[in-house]
């Protein structure tokens, strides 16, 4: 009787070693292959079981549940107050030393064209060619990014009511120019007017679908769109919303185990409320329809969102939330933010406070952050790069 039991014992943890061994070989495999349907390829990390439940509470365990994230990729969509997040993680990429995904001139990867590796600077690519940072402009190519991506990092994306992104593209791209009419009068005439050819341009209908990578094609299929929302939910670990940027950093700063006050922000990029047009319902009707979509991905979404602040716990959010402000209040006064300019309908703000480096990259402009953290990185990695040529070197001989 001892025997078998012995014998079942053995049997058991035989089974449970085998299964998760090769269930980590699996994993290993898949991560490294770039297979047809990369929606299944990777798991969210939310749904990756990476604390170990059978030590709940030792040391070991306390420690892993804590660790903070750091790597992330963020797909920044087009005016959707992605560049409030995008200044949040270059802050924290500068202060780590961090390496980021960056073109080698301006802020774009790729786009209309979907991003592949190769668009990453040669003068600032890791040795390794895995970066812990992607946050610029691309169009997201799911099956390149996990070349370039670890993979634990976090998918996080940022969406916005297609009413009002519709109206900021109009504007801020300046489509009067392409409809010769102004959004009223186009919303009045839309059906005969002739549909707006994205061509080698990036920016048109739907465009926070285009931007995660639905093929234009597909744009009027709602069992495609349907199928594709299914997969950026399995990709992405949280999509946040503009309308609600607090809450929405909140919970990122959960996800990544950071500490708030590592997302406090300073509103940057915004728009002089007197250039914003207000819609109507029955214009914000219209410019639904003109961008199925996105309003199905939007709609989507904004469910998941509240759900997220559910199960969050609304209690919590409201407490964190008070914090958040105070944290933030707190940074715009000892940054001490003054209106700088006001161009292309945008207000840009300056600090009086220059010596605090945080006050000076948080009022930064995208393109002059992405250069300081450009010419940063090719100096490191240049560095790495001479040291691993001097240790691939078989010759002990210096010459
Ligand atoms: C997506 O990325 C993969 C891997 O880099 C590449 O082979 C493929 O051509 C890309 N797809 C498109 C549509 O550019
Ligand atoms: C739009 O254009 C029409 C016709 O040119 C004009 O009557 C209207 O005032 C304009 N609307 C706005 C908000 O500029
Ligand atoms: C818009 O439609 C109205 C009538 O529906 C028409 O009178 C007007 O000329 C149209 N405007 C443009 C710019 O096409």
């Amino acid at each position: 009787m001892r025997y078998l039991y012995g014998n079942l014992t053995f049997i058991v943890i035989s089974v449970v070693f085998f299964t998760v061994y090769f269930t980590r070989f699996l994993d290993e495999r898949t991560s490294s292959s770039s297979g047809a349907d990369p929606g299944k390829q990777r798991k969210r990390i939310l749904d990756q079981h990476d604390f170990p439940t059978s030590n709940k509470g030792s040391e070991a365990g306390q420690e892993i549940r804590t660790k903070e994230r750091k790597d992330i990729f963020f797909l920044k969509t087009h005016k959707c107050g992605s560049s409030t997040v995008q200044n949040i993680l270059m802050r924290y990429g500068l202060n780590e030393g961090l390496d980021f995904v960056l073109p080698e001139r301006g802020n774009y990867l790729g786009s209309p064209t979907f991003f592949i590796p190769t668009m990453i600077g040669k003068s600032i690519r890791t040795p390794n060619r895995v970066y812990n940072i992607f946050t610029h402009h691309n169009r997201f190519n799911h099956t390149s990014t996990m070349k370039v991506m670890s993979r634990n990092s976090v998918y996080v994306t940022i969406l916005r009511k297609p009413a009002e992104l519709y109206e900021s593209l109009y504007n801020y791209y300046n489509f009067e120019k392409r409809y010769h009419m102004n959004l009223t009068t186009f919303l009045e005439n839309y059906s005969t007017v002739e549909r707006f050819k994205r061509g080698g341009s990036k920016f048109g209908y739907n465009q926070m679908c285009f931007d995660l990578g639905l093929n234009e094609k597909q744009f009027d299929s709602n069992g495609k769109i349907k199928q594709w929302i299914h997969e950026i939910d399995r990709t992405f670990d949280l999509v946040l919303m503009t309308e609600y940027m607090e809450e929405s950093l909140i919970l990122l700063a959960d996800l990544m185990k950071w500490p708030l006050k590592r997302v406090v922000f300073l509103k940057l990029n915004e728009r002089k409320s007197t250039n914003k047009l207000a819609l109507s319902a029955a214009q914000r009707k219209i410019v639904r329809k003109l961008n199925k979509c996105d309003t199905k991905l939007h709609d989507y979404f904004f469910k998941k969102f509240k759900q997220r602040i559910r199960s969050f716990g609304v209690e919590r959010m409201n407490t964190k939330l008070r914090e958040f402000i105070r944290l933030n209040d707190e940074f715009s006064r000892e940054c001490d933010v003054k209106v700088a300019e006001s161009k292309l309908s945008t207000v840009r703000y300056q600090t009086t406070n220059t010596l605090d480096s945080e006050c000076v990259h948080a009022v930064s402009s995208e393109l002059v952050f992405t250069s300081l953290l450009r010419n940063i990185q090719r100096q490191r990695v240049t560095k790495l790069r001479s040291l691993k040529n001097l240790m691939k070197n078989t010759n002990d001989k210096a010459a």
